[in-house]
C-alpha cells in the first residue's frame, strides 16, 4: 500500500539544573489552534512562507573540487575541502563524496548548496558541514558513518522571532519547543518562567528556519550557545537514510543557556534506512528548545530514529499521519 508519511515533532518540555516541569504533554500539533495563545505568553508572528530556493553563487566545476569527472556525469570527491562561503553544485549527472572525506564551511549561516539531477551517494563516514546544506537530487544514499552536520551553525532566526530570551538569565534559545529558564521567580508558576519563544507556526511541514541562540548569564559576555543549523533534502525518487543528519543547537557553558535546535526537511518518494535524525537544543545553564524535523515521504520502510528533544532529559512528541 502506498501511503503519504508527515511526521512532525515537536517538545513541550521545560528542563534545566534545578527543576523538571512539563505541561501540555498531550498536545497535538494537528489540533492546534495558531489564533489562540496556549502559553499566556507572547510568542513570535509566524514566519513568511516556505521558501524558494536559496539565491546561490554560480556552481563550481567538479575540477575546481579537486574531483574526478564532471557532474554532469559522475564526480567523485577524494580530497577534504574547507570552504569560508557559500557553496553551489549544480549538474546533470552524480555527485560521490568519497569515504571519509569532509566537505566543510565551518562558519555560521554558511551554506552549501547541491543541485544534481542522478544521485549524490555519502560514501561511509564522509561529512558535509555547515550551516544550511540544501540538497535536491534524484536519488540519494548517505551511507552509515556519513553524517551532514548544521549544529550549532545558525545564522539569524526568521525576523521579529523571540526565539532569544531578553533578559540575562542563561535561559536556553527556542525553536520548536520552548527554551528552558533556570531562574527561582517565586511571583510565578514554574510553568510561565520560560527560556526564548517558539516559532516558524506557518512552516511546520517544510520547516527552514534557523535555531536561535541561547542567552548569556551577564551582558558583557556571550555565554549563549548558538542555534542550529538547516537541513533541506529534497529527493526524486529513493533517500537512503542510514547516515546522520544533525542540525542540533550548540552547547553554551554553565554561564548561558543552549541554542534551540534548527531545522530538518525531507521530501522523497520512498525512503529506507534507519539513520539518526536529530533537531535536539543544546545544554547549557538552562537547555535549548528543541527544533523541527518533518518528513514528507511516499513511502517508508525502515524506521529512522528522530531526536527533536530540549537537552538534558525530555520526550519529544512524534505524531504521524497515514494519509
Ligand atoms: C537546480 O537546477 C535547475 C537547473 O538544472 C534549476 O532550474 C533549479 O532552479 C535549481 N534548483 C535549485 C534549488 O537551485
Ligand atoms: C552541464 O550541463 C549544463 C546544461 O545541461 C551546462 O550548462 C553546463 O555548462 C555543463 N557543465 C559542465 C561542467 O559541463
Ligand atoms: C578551515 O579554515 C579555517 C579558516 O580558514 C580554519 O580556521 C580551520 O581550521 C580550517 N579547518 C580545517 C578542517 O582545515
Ligand atoms: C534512482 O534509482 C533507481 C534505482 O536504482 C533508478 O531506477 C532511478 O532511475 C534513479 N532515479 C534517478 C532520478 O536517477
Ligand atoms: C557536529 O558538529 C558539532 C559542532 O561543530 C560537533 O561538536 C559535533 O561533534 C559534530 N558531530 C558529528 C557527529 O560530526
Amino acid at each position: 500500500m502506498m501511503a503519504i508519511t508527515l511526521i512532525y515533532l515537536f517538545v513541550f518540555f521545560h528542563v534545566c539544573f534545578f527543576f523538571v516541569s512539563s505541561s501540555l504533554s498531550d498536545f497535538s500539533i494537528l489540533d492546534y489552534n495558531f489564533d489562540s495563545d496556549p502559553f499566556k505568553a507572547d510568542y513570535s508572528p509566524p514566519s513568511p512562507p516556505p521558501p524558494s530556493p536559496p539565491p546561490h553563487p554560480p556552481s563550481l566545476t567538479c575540477h575546481e573540487l579537486q574531483g574526478i569527472g564532471s557532474l554532469n556525469t559522475t564526480c567523485q570527491l577524494n580530497y577534504n575541502l574547507n570552504f569560508t562561503r557559500d557553496v553551489y553544485l549544480e549538474g546533470t549527472g552524480n555527485l560521490f563524496i568519497l569515504q571519509g572525506v569532509l566537505l566543510s564551511c565551518h562558519v555560521p549561516s554558511c551554506s552549501l548548496t547541491i543541485n544534481i539531477t542522478g544521485s549524490l551517494e555519502l560514501k561511509a563516514n564522509a561529512k558535509i558541514l555547515a550551516g544550511s546544506v540544501y540538497i535536491v537530487a534524484g536519488n540519494a544514499s548517505f551511507i552509515s558513518g556519513s553524517v551532514i552536520n548544521v549544529t550549532g551553525l545558525a545564522g539569524d532566526p526568521p525576523e521579529q522571532s523571540t526565539g532569544t530570551p531578553k533578559e540575562y538569565q542563561g535561559g536556553g534559545g527556542g525553536h520548536g519547543g520552548r527554551g528552558a529558564s533556570c531562574v527561582m521567580d517565586n511571583k510565578k508558576l514554574p510553568e510561565d518562567v520560560w527560556g526564548g519563544d517558539t516559532y516558524s507556526w506557518k512552516s511546520l511541514e517544510q520547516p527552514f528556519s534557523y535555531g536561535s541562540k541561547g542567552q548569556s548569564t551577564n551582558k558583557e559576555d556571550n555565554y549563549g550557545g548558538n542555534g542550529g543549523g538547516k537541513i533541506w533534502l529534497d529527493v526524486k525518487d529513493i533517500f537512503d537514510a542510514c547516515g546522520t543528519l544533525l542540525a542540533d543547537g550548540g552547547d553554551a557553558g554553565i554561564k548561558g543557556g543552549g541554542g534551540s535546535g534548527g531545522s530538518i526537511y525531507i521530501k522523497s518518494k520512498k525512503m529506507i534506512g534507519g539513520g539518526k535524525i536529530s533537531a535536539s537544543g543544546g545544554n547549557g545553564f538552562a537547555g535549548g528548545g528543541g527544533g523541527r524535523v518533518s518528513v514528507e515521504v511516499f513511502s517508508r520502510h525502515d524506521d529512522s530514529e528522530f531526536f527533536v528533544h530540549e537537552r538534558c532529559r525530555s520526550h519529544a512528541y512524534l505524531q504521524e499521519d497515514q494519509l
